[in-house]
C-alpha cells in the first residue's frame, strides 16, 4: 500500500510517499480500508520532533480516518467486514490501510460521508469535552472562542450554539471571522498576528468586555496560548472557566495566579487523548451525542481543503502555514 512517511524529522517538505507492506492485524484489531484522513495541530508538531510523545522513525503520520473494514482481527465482536467507521489512531492513518484497535473504532452513521466522518473525531471530540464536562457550559452563558476559524475553534463555535451560548468568535483575519459567522458566531472580531504588545493586549480585553456588557466571558477556549492568554483571562467574567487547550500560537504563557483569586474564576487543563483513554464509555457517548447533532443539522464540520495521499505533505504545510479554516482532509 501507499504511504505518507516521516523517514526524517523536519519540515513537511521532507515527508515521502513510499510503498509499504499492509499493516498486519492483530487480535484485537480491525483493518480499515481509509477514503478520508484529516490533518491535526499533532502532526505537525509530530513530524519536526515536538509533540509529547514521539514515534520512533520512520512512521506514517495522521491522528484520524474514516473508511470500510477490509479485515477483522482474532476476537472482534463488534464489527464485521464492510462496516463505515472512523478511528481515532493517534498515527498512521495518512495511508491506504490503517489498522486500528477496536476501542478506537466507530461506526458511523449511514447519513455521514467520509470526509466528514474523517474530520470529526478529535475536533468536536475535544470540544463537546472541554465545553459538556470541563466548563459545564450553561445555556445563556457568553463562550469566547479563540482560533475561532481553526479546527478545534469551529466546532466549539458550532458547540457552544447548539449548547445555547452566546458566542464571540475571534480570529486574524476576516475571511475567517466571516466564516465563523456562518457557522452561527453571535459576535465576531479580528485580533492583531504576531506578538502582541502590552497596549494590544490591553485592547484585546477591552473588545471583549465591550461585547460582554462589561462582564467579561463566562468561557473562554484557548487553542493558541502564548500572549493572547492573560488578556483574555483579565476579561473573563466572575465564576468564569478558562480552558487551556493549546498553544498554536508557540510560547506557553505564564499567567499571575492572583486573577483566579480576584476572579473567582478557574483555569481548567483539557487532555482529550488522556480522558478518553479513562472514560471510553462516557467518549461513546459523547459521539452520540455528535451524530445525534449532525443528523439534526446542528453541527456541520467545514472542509475547507482537500489534498491527495500523494500531495499530502502539502495538506500538513496548508496547517502549519495558519491557512486551513475549518478541517483539511487529506483523501485515499
Ligand atoms: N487539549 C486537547 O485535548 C487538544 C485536542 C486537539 C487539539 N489541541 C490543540 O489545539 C490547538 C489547535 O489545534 P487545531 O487542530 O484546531 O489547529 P488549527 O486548525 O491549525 O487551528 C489553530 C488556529 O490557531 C491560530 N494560530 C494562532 N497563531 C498561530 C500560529 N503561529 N501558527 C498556526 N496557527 C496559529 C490560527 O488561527 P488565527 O490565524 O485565526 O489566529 C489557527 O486557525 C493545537 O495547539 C492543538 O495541539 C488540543
Amino acid at each position: 500500500m501507499k504511504a505518507l512517511q516521516c523517514v526524517e524529522l523536519g519540515m513537511p517538505d521532507k515527508l515521502q510517499v513510499n510503498d509499504v507492506p499492509d499493516p498486519e492485524v492483530l487480535p484485537g484489531h480491525v483493518l480499515i480500508e481509509n477514503k478520508a484522513a484529516s490533518v491535526n495541530f499533532p502532526d505537525v508538531l509530530m513530524i519536526q520532533g515536538l509533540y509529547q510523545f514521539q514515534p520512533e522513525l520512520p512512521f506514517s503520520p495522521g491522528g484520524e480516518s474514516a473508511g470500510t473494514i477490509i479485515e477483522i482481527g482474532e476476537g472482534v465482536e463488534s464489527f464485521e467486514i464492510g462496516d463505515r467507521v472512523f478511528a481515532m489512531t493517534g498515527l498512521g492513518a495518512f495511508a491506504e490501510k490503517t489498522v486500528a484497535h477496536e476501542n478506537s473504532v466507530m461506526k458511523i452513521p449511514d447519513t455521514m460521508n467520509f470526509e466528514t466522518a474523517a474530520a470529526l473525531p478529535m475536533t468536536y471530540g475535544t470540544s463537546l469535552y472541554a465545553l459538556k464536562q470541563r466548563a459545564e457550559l450553561k445555556e445563556g452563558e457568553t463562550l469566547l472562542v479563540l482560533g475561532a476559524a481553526g479546527g478545534v475553534g469551529l466546532a466549539t463555535v458550532e458547540l457552544g450554539k447548539a449548547m445555547g451560548a452566546k458566542v464571540i468568535a475571534a480570529a486574524s483575519t476576516q475571511e475567517k471571522v466571516d466564516l465563523c459567522k456562518k457557522h452561527g458566531a453571535n459576535e465576531v472580531f479580528i485580533y492583531p498576528t504576531g506578538k502582541l504588545d502590552r497596549d494590544q493586549q490591553k485592547e484585546l480585553s477591552s473588545k471583549i468586555k465591550e461585547l460582554t456588557g462589561g462582564v467579561g466571558a463566562n468561557v473562554v477556549y484557548d487553542p493558541i496560548g502564548d500572549c493572547y492568554s492573560e488578556p483574555c483571562i483579565r476579561a473573563t467574567a466572575w465564576d468564569g472557566r478558562y480552558l487551556v487547550i493549546g498553544f498554536a500560537a508557540g510560547e506557553i504563557p505564564k499567567i499571575p495566579i492572583n486573577l483566579a483569586l480576584l476572579k473567582g474564576m478557574k483555569i481548567v487543563g483539557v487532555f482529550w487523548g488522556a480522558w478518553v483513554g479513562m472514560n471510553p464509555k462516557e467518549n461513546k457517548s459523547n459521539f452520540q451525542e455528535l451524530f445525534n447533532l449532525h443528523t439534526e443539522g446542528k453541527i456541520n464540520p467545514e472542509v475547507s481543503d482537500s489534498f491527495t495521499l500523494e500531495n499530502g505533505s502539502s495538506a500538513i504545510a496548508h496547517l502549519k502555514d495558519r491557512k486551513a479554516k475549518g478541517k483539511v482532509i487529506i483523501t485515499m
